[in-house]
């Protein structure tokens, strides 16, 4: 199988990678990555030399590109390539518009164009708005109702991949993920901001109280819900990937001070995001019955091996960490709004 991987640099899409690779000896990738801030191909260090292996710089949103990437056809897209943070979409959502609404249009198109036969749109629940207590759920059937321009710019692109589908028959299939964590986590989200702070005898900013709930989700888990998705999903289909493992921000911080061996004087209150969804909650019984999925990381296990990741890769985040990448990443891609 011939897999054209789009953001194959950044967090999930290396792990993805890693893990097709390993898995399948006889898989082809093709990773198509414009090396945002948050592409890095240190990611693929220890499989960059693979011969089924082949890395392609470009913009999922040129045409030019993405023909180049996908040369003689692939037999699937799974587009993993966004602008994923919410708190840098609040401050310039001009680049999520043209990435996850534009570069998403662009890969349907060759798509339909019979270039790849089919394609994968990795999405997140953040599209459904949020969940008010742990006991609602957000279903395939539940309506889009965005909070965030980073949201609302994925919403844009799973809504498009819906309209293909429906208009032209189009054969992609839509997934709805919860918060992913593991290794090769960009140290600006939540898990890898807190350890990698910490580990820098440095305070960690919580919003307001930190009672917002988020749900997780491990690497190895999610690849093996899109592994699953790629060989029995049916096109024009919606799968939400969760796993029930809900925690409050607080109860995360409090677990990673804990590991650590630090006290709550580290905790530094912060005003909360603007527009901040209170909770997030997924309901995977469709991809849990239809196709045999089912997470398998216990969150605890999962997080302390991520804790002891970034303990052990310190060269790896402190590099993204320091005032030389801030200051190249504030000259050629922060002001570009
Ligand atoms: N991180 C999460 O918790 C989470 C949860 C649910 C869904 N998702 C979705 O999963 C996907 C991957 O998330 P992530 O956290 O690994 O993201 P990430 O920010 O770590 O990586 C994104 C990658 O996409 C690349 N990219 C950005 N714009 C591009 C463009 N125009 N053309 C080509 N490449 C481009 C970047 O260089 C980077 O390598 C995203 O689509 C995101 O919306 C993420």
């Amino acid at each position: 199988m011939k897999i054209l991987v789009t953001g194959g640099a950044g967090f999930m899409g290396s792990n993805f990678i890693r893990y097709v690779l390993n898995k399948y000896p006889d898989y082809k990738i093709i990773n198509l990555d414009k090396l945002t801030y948050a592409g890095n191909l240190e990611n693929l260090r220890d499989i960059e030399n693979n011969p089924n292996y082949t890395f392609v710089k470009g913009d999922i949103a040129k045409t030019e590109d993405v023909d180049r990437a996908l040369g003689e056809g692939a037999d699937v897209v799974i587009n993993y390539a966004a602008e994923s943070h919410v708190d840098r979409s609040i401050l310039s959502p001009r680049a999520f518009l043209d990435t996850d609404i534009f570069g998403t249009y662009t890969l349907l198109e060759a798509v339909r164009a019979g270039k790849a036969k089919k394609m994968i749109q990795i999405s997140t629940d953040e599209v459904f708005g949020m969940v008010h207590n742990v006991n609602e759920e957000f279903t395939e059937e539940t309506k889009f109702d965005p909070s965030s321009p980073y949201s609302a710019s994925k919403a844009g692109g799973d809504l498009m991949a819906n309209a293909y589908w429906r208009t032209y028959k189009t054969p992609v299939i839509v997934t709805h993920s919860c918060n992913f964590y593991g290794a090769y986590q960009y140290p600006e989200k939540l898990i890898p901001l807190f350890v990698t702070n910490l580990l820098e005898n440095k305070k960690i900013p919580v919003y307001g109280e930190g009672n917002q709930f988020r749900e997780w989700i491990f690497t190895e888990d999610h690849c093996r819900a899109i592994d699953a998705i790629l060989h029995k999903g049916e096109a024009g289909e919606v799968y939400n990937i969760g796993t029930r493992n809900r925690k409050a921000n607080i109860e995360i911080t409090k677990f990673i001070l804990n590991y650590l061996g630090k006290d709550e004087s580290y905790i530094e209150h912060v005003a909360d995001r603007p527009g901040h969804d209170f909770g997030y909650a997924v309901n995977p019984d469709k991809l849990i019955g239809k196709l045999g999925w089912k997470p398998e990381t216990n969150f605890e296990d999962g997080l302390a091996e991520t804790i002891e990741w970034y303990k052990n890769n310190e060269s790896w985040w402190k590099k993204l960490k320091s005032k030389e990448y801030q200051e190249y990443y504030e000259k050629n891609y922060a002001s570009k709004k």
